[in-house]
């Protein structure tokens, strides 16, 4: 199964992406919540796949003053962030995930909402690794995931293959284990590998995955 869904998000409109984080219980920041703390005197950092912003304004409201790489492949959502936020700190790159190329290394690298399930398992190594490159000594890889049940929005073709069917498209999505990521973290080197455990505003169960280089 080949993992494209670029339509999803060309199709998808500002409002609908805004309503699903308030279905899915993201909309309040409570991801990034649980971050924060490790993330707030980071002096640079990269979102990848930032959308329209979610993630990026609540780091924001909560006072981050550091430089934030926000990588994104789909032009338009490029433009409207650099609409709609006149930040000096803030620097878009119009990029693939699977062609990263950050200017310079960062503290942490923010992998939020599931994005990571938006490629193969083999891709996510792939990436997991690539990214290590772009993590300063003791720097920090945050991927967010659900844990195991998948509410709302998704529906489960097996145990890996999630699929979420919506008016102005269909998105597909290969959910990661624990255990996957344990295999990832030795693979790529990484240091090690922290698990959080919180639920959305929602009540959905969610996972951190935190690796450091
Ligand atoms: C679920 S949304 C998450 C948005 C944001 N990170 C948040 O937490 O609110 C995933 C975003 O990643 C982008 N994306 C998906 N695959 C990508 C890729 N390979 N390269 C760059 N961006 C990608 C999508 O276009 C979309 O905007």
């Amino acid at each position: 199964m080949t993992l494209a869904n670029i339509d999803f998000y060309r199709n998808i409109q500002i409002e609908k992406f805004r309503e699903l984080a308030g279905v899915t219980g993201f909309d309040t920041g409570v991801d990034i919540d649980q971050i924060y703390p490790q993330l707030k005197d980071a002096k640079a950092i990269a979102e990848l796949g930032v959308g329209y912003g979610r993630a990026i304004d609540e780091l924001l409201k909560r006072g981050f003053e550091g430089k934030i790489y926000g990588i994104e492949r789909v032009k338009s959502f490029v433009n409207y962030m650099e609409k709609e936020y006149n930040n000096e700190n803030l620097f878009m790159l119009h990029q693939d995930i699977e062609e990263l190329d950050l200017p310079k290394k960062v503290d942490a690298v923010l992998w939020l909402w599931s994005g990571i399930l938006e490629q193969n398992l083999e891709k996510q190594r792939d990436s997991i690794c690539k990214i290590r490159k772009y993590l300063k000594t003791g720097g920090k890889l945050f991927i967010e995931a659900p844990q195991d049940k998948i509410k709302f929005v998704g529906m489960k073709i097996n145990k890996h293959y999630i699929r979420v069917e919506m008016d102005w498209g269909t998105l597909d999505a290969y959910m990661p284990y624990e255990e996957d990521m344990h295999l990832i973290k030795e693979y790529c080197h990484y240091k090690s590998l922290e698990i959080i455990k919180y639920q959305s505003t929602t009540g959905l169960d969610r996972v951190f995955y935190v690796f450091e280089n």
